[in-house]
């Protein structure tokens, strides 16, 4: 019998000096803690010149042991009439947070730069030993951050979560939170310069005040290391606390109810095996209520339990075979004519959107999407694939770029590792072969796995062609020795040739691996009809899924695919007037969310597989009969 694998079968204890020292990243599990939330209108001021950060020798005003009352951080207000103040929040514009600026306002539509969000707020009340905490979902792409004139700190990425703790630090009334919030875009960043989607700017998730008692749980994790066995294990990690500190994880619905000391790292360990789990999956998403308590300290939270491995060519949940049907999406609610998710409710729309195409797996690309719809997926019952923007040619070579990637790979997993929809971790897309970049995937594989040895690896790679055979396509690259999930993008019928040319193409893909398509597709206009030979129409964007579908039917070990992509989206390199017009194409719906031919033919196929997982379903698509 082929051997099971799942990076590290049933860790036992986990390495939590890793967690604790990760990149330096602190998971702080914030999303089900009460909070005051700091959303809405905040004064903006926009300087595309960094005005306000720099003086006029390009020195930083925040690296200055005074810094000058000009520094758009202070705050400031004219003390007298002569004095000089060349900005003033209170007479500002304001933005909405969470959200872009770019679709706030047409003048920051294309907008890339500086732009300064100020918020006004009362402390809220504390008592004893409690601390205060403000905590940011995620702002693009640096954001450096200060309290009442003096600087908390700052974040770089535009997709993951920080916070930083201001115990102390807070007036009774009118503290002044100002936030330089920039997305210019940088060689050696991650992403890169160039992207295929828009370069949203701003404080794009929510912005809360948290409180907590002296010593609390910020973080935790808890999963399921053997469907058969029902073992589980985990650790809660409290803030505050040193060794000898007792931590209560219940979990009523499951009879469980377990105590622990922390270790010197303030870090409690949990094993235990249970009978009876009702394993999560896509038909029966189940949720378990737990609570971590400490002190005084209580965290409630809901999680799923399953297992997911693969098995020779097989991908395995709960140890069955299991096919993904799944989308592409990008973090953009067409409705509104994008813009960035703000909500939990647009987050749910596109999740409804998917589940009507007949999906149980949706790829979010290319970044780590907002913690509503990971949450939402586990409700639903959604598999998920969660990448970080390691994205065509990043800076190899440069290890400040890789520390960046790291952090990201690290903040992604931290918030969401115990998710049970999550069942992919993926490390990059379209990234090109050297050695320069296998160290660098081989590094983040490597953190991955110590980070989290329940899930999935992969990226998506790309295909070629054999030199002797232009219709044998190949996909072999050093990367995918080290995932455990072979995935690829293909354009055939797109980018390569027209779709008549995947009846001619097979597949060499010498992996003993589960072999996923992350990628495929074409341009059409919502509307615009023809045949299906002719560019841009629904009918041939249709007609490539047809054929599509049917290819991918013939690759061995075939276990899913995330076409590409759910809805149209914003692109800064897609400007064909009259019919790109900066949006990117290749939705199955319209960017207002309008189904094109192409929708239903995968919904065909989709229904056949969920009806038959294991068996090729273009044949019934192929004739276009309807089944039963
Ligand atoms: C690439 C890439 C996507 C892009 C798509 C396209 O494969 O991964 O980000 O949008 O192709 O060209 O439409």
């Amino acid at each position: 019998m082929k051997k099971i694998t799942r990076s590290i079968l049933g860790t036992v204890l986990f390495s939590t000096s890793l967690w604790v020292s990760a990149a330096n990243v602190e998971t702080f599990q914030a999303y089900t803690r009460p909070a005051v939330s700091l959303n809405g209108e905040w004064k903006t001021l926009i300087d595309p010149y960094d005005n306000g950060y720099y003086n006029y020798r390009y020195e930083p005003f925040d690296q200055m042991a005074s810094p000058p009352r000009s520094a758009y951080f202070m705050d400031a207000k004219p003390r007298h009439p002569g004095e000089l103040i060349e900005y003033d929040f209170d007479a500002a514009k304001t933005l909405a947070v969470p959200s872009d600026w770019n679709t706030q306002d047409d003048a920051l539509f294309y907008y890339e730069g500086t732009i300064w969000y100020r918020k006004q707020f009362n402390a809220p009340k504390v008592e004893g030993k409690q601390r205060t905490f403000i905590h940011f979902g995620a702002a693009n792409y640096r954001a450096d951050v200060y309290l009442n004139g003096e600087k908390l700190g700052h974040h770089i990425g535009g997709f993951t979560p920080f916070y930083f703790e201001v115990t102390g630090k807070l007036k009774p009334q009118n503290n002044s939170l100002v936030v330089r919030v920039n997305n210019e875009r940088h060689r050696e960043a991650v992403p890169t310069v160039n992207t295929d989607w828009w370069n949203y700017g701003g404080i794009t998730r929510s912005v809360r005040l948290i409180v907590t008692p002296g010593v609390f749980v910020r973080d935790y994790k808890i999963q399921l290391d053997d469907y058969q066995t029902g073992a589980i294990s985990g650790y809660a990690l409290v803030d505050g606390a040193g060794a000898g500190q007792e931590v209560r994880l219940s979990m009523p619905q499951l009879d469980l109810d377990l105590r622990a000391k922390t270790d010197a790292n303030g870090v409690a360990q949990f094993q235990t095996q249970v009978s009876g789990i009702q394993y999560w999956s896509p038909g029966s998403p189940k949720m378990y209520q737990l609570s971590l308590r400490t002190g005084t300290d209580r965290l409630d939270d809901e999680v799923g339990l399953r297992t997911i491995a693969t098995q020779g060519k097989q991908l395995l949940l709960n140890g069955k075979p299991l096919f993904l049907r799944g989308i592409s999406l990008h973090e953009e609610y067409a409705v509104h004519g994008g813009g960035r998710v703000k909500s939990a409710e647009e987050a749910r729309h596109q999740l409804q959107w998917a589940q009507s195409l007949g999906a149980n797996f949706v790829r979010l690309a290319h970044y780590p999407h907002n913690e509503h719809i990971v949450r939402l997926a586990d409700q639903l019952g959604i598999m998920l694939w969660s990448e970080i923007p390691v994205y065509w040619t990043i800076d190899w070579e440069s290890e400040e770029t890789y520390q960046n990637a790291e952090t990201q790979l690290s903040e992604m997993i931290g918030r969401d590792k115990n998710r049970a929809a999550i069942i992919i971790w993926s490390l990059a897309n379209e990234t090109p072969v050297s050695d320069a970049r296998n160290t660098f995937l081989t590094r983040l594989a490597d953190q991955a796995r110590a980070l989290d040895s329940t899930r999935l690896i992969s990226a998506a790679m790309e295909k070629h062609y054999e030199a002797d055979n232009p219709e044998m396509a190949v996909v072999e690259d050093p990367l995918a020795d080290l995932v455990d999930i072979v995935a690829f993008n293909q354009y055939i019928g797109w980018y390569d040739g027209l779709h008549e040319k995947a009846d001619r193409v097979n597949w060499r893909i010498p992996y003993d691996k589960p072999v996923f398509i992350s990628e495929f597709g074409a341009g059409a206009k919502q509307g615009r009809r023809g045949d299906s030979n002719t560019l841009w129409t629904e009918d041939y964007q249709a007609e490539l899924y047809r054929k599509t579908l049917a290819m991918l039917d013939r690759i061995d070990g075939f276990v899913g695919t995330s076409p590409w992509i759910l809805a149209d989206f914003r692109s800064p390199r897609r400007m064909l007037p009259g019919i790109q017009d900066t949006f990117n194409r290749k939705g199955l719906l319209s960017e207002t969310g309008v189904k094109k031919a192409a929708f239903d033919v995968l919904k065909d196929y989709y229904r056949q597989r969920a009806r038959h997982p294991a068996q090729p379903a273009s044949t019934e698509v192929e004739t276009g009969e309807q089944s039963q």
